[in-house]
């Protein structure tokens, strides 16, 4: 959909619903999204071209504030060069911030393509969430492991994807939280029963080891840092990450 097609209907929750419910075809792809977070910084765009040409189709940005979790990323400044330097692929800004609101102006006007707030950050969520369409990107809201499912039944007819995580936020290379498998199984069944058609996105702990679980739960966005960037061949590494997934989906269907 246009962007401004959908800003006009995002006002209008079931319009929103009916717009996915034509794109349903396109919601349970499985995709890779590397997370930059366990790259080498000094190299963040030879690297994160690797990663894409090992089949990651979306980028995935990790925001921290060092209030909301406790640790420090990066900014609209870095998003804006990495869009210099990578044309194509969508920009999944996830952000970990307080006041995502005061910021999400400067993430759009930098390339961010999809922009995720926390549910446990936002006191007036849905009005964050027509922020981030108003400024033309793709909403998606995120929850932690310690909140539930039901937390976005009002606002799951506007957002773009609900991310799960699978880790507490702040950092890389942490061990998976199995309970994010049980959420994921219940989102794909409200998004069923619902008729809508957001899609579902999964990080922390998603490697060779996991990724066959959380396809099977049903998720589609697969977000992956160390197990793409921490060690050996980030081409390799994310292609076969990859093809695990896309394995375990057609054992799936
Ligand atoms: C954690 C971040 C993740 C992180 C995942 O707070 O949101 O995106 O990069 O890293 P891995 O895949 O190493 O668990
Ligand atoms: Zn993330």
């Amino acid at each position: 959909m246009a962007r401004l097609e959908r800003r006009l209907h995002i006002q209008d929750g079931e319009a929103v619903a009916s717009a996915y419910n034509q794109r349903r075809g396109s919601a349970t792809l499985i995709e890779l999204a590397p997370s930059i977070l366990s790259a080498n910084f000094a190299q963040l765009g030879a690297e994160a071209l690797a990663a894409i040409d090992g089949g990651g189709t979306v980028l995935h940005l990790d925001v921290m504030d060092g209030h909301f979790v406790p640790n420090l990323t990066i900014g609209p400044p870095v998003v804006a060069s990495l869009r210099k330097t990578i044309a194509k692929v969508p920009f999944d800004c996830h952000l970990m911030i307080e006041n995502p609101d005061d910021y999400i102006a400067a993430f759009a006007e930098a390339g961010a393509n999809w922009i995720s707030v926390h549910q446990e950050a936002c006191v007036h969520l849905n009005r964050t969430l027509h922020l981030i369409a108003s400024h033309g990107c793709e909403p998606a809201v995120v929850i932690n492991p310690a909140t539930p499912v039901h937390m976005l039944d009002e606002v799951l007819h506007i957002v773009h994807h609900v991310l799960v995580m699978s880790v507490n936020p702040g950092f890389g290379a942490q061990k998976f939280i199995p309970g994010a498998l049980r959420k994921i199984e219940t989102l794909v069944q409200i998004r069923e029963r619902r008729g809508l058609s957001f899609r579902i996105e999964v990080d922390g702990g998603v490697d060779l080891t996991t990724v066959g679980d959380v396809v099977r739960a049903g998720a589609e966005l697969l977000v992956a840092g160390n197990a793409v960037f921490a060690h050996g061949d980030i081409r390799d590494n994310a292609s076969k990450l990859l093809q695990a997934a896309r394995g375990a989906k057609a054992m799936r269907a």
